[in-house]
């Protein structure tokens, strides 16, 4: 590793976006370290010589915590974070089950907030540095069948927001990521048709521009899609209600 090389944290590795990502940074030859649950899954990733595993599950705080730790170890140093772990389970979106929204916010907001609050400390203390959150345009606004990963990602882009400013006076960029349809495990599920569905080295090649070149708060793509749920954001209740009642098949 040269001391010039730069590095990400990235969680939600294992697969999907987390994955696409990771290897597109790997590829532009950033020093990379991914976390999810699956080890397996990261070793495989780890076969990149610029890659390193890090099994983590975001709903153990102290886990994350010692995770960090031994990122810092091994790179030195860490340049941006990337926290992409998410879970959505179509089927479970369509009953307003408690205990399984309660998970979705668990993972989906409650497990980022802890990563956040895990390197607080360490970017503030080094006034810059890069933290970004994975969120979802599905946060904009509420949608049918989507009790619990709608609002765990409105959620988080709230508080994405809310600590934009907090970092942004110790010289430490915030942004959030929306993307719309990305064909992962996470969407194969979905059995509605995903318009303006895109790969996940489409939306590596997106968030890395995002994160690298560009300084815009909110890097949202496809913008066919973003663009029209963007508009439906700042309708009137009473139009934004008929609207997607009538164009949402259910
Ligand atoms: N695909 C889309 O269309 C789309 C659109 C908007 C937003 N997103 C968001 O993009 C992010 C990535 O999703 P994806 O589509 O790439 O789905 P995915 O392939 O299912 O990836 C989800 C990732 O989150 C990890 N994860 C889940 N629970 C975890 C936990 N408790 N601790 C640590 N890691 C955990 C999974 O790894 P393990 O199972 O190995 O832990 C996996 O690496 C999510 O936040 C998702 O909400 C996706």
């Amino acid at each position: 590793m040269s001391e010039n090389q730069k590095k990400i944290w990235i969680t939600g590795a294992s697969s999907g976006i987390g994955k696409a990502v990771a290897e597109k940074f790997a590829n532009e030859g950033w020093k990379v370290a991914v976390s999810a649950r699956r080890k397996e899954l990261l070793d495989d990733l780890a076969k990149h010589n610029n890659i390193s595993s890090f099994p983590l599950d975001v709903t153990n705080r102290s886990q994350i915590n010692n995770v960090f730790n031994d990122i810092l170890n091994a790179c030195g140093d860490i340049d941006i974070c990337l926290f992409s772990s998410g879970t959505y389970e179509p089927k479970d979106e369509q009953s307003l089950d408690p205990d399984k929204i309660k998970n979705v916010i668990n993972v989906n907001f409650l497990g980022v907030i802890d990563c956040v609050k895990v390197v607080e400390d360490y970017f503030k203390n080094k006034k810059s540095g890069h933290i970004s959150i994975v969120s979802s345009i599905a946060g904009y606004r509420g949608l049918p069948n989507s009790s619990g990963y709608g609002p765990s990602k409105a959620a988080l882009t709230n508080f994405s927001e809310s600590i934009y400013f907090d970092f942004k006076k110790f010289g430490v960029r915030v942004s959030v990521v929306s993307p719309g349809f990305i064909k992962t495990p996470l969407t194969d599920k979905n059995e509605f048709p995903m318009p303006f569905l895109k790969t996940p080295e489409y939306a590596a090649d997106k968030i890395y521009n995002g994160l690298v070149k560009g300084n815009a708060f909110e890097i949202h793509f496809p913008k066919g899609l973003t663009l029209i749920l963007k508009f439906l954001r700042i309708l009137p209740y009473r139009l934004y209600l008929f609207l997607v009642d009538k164009l949402v098949k259910r």
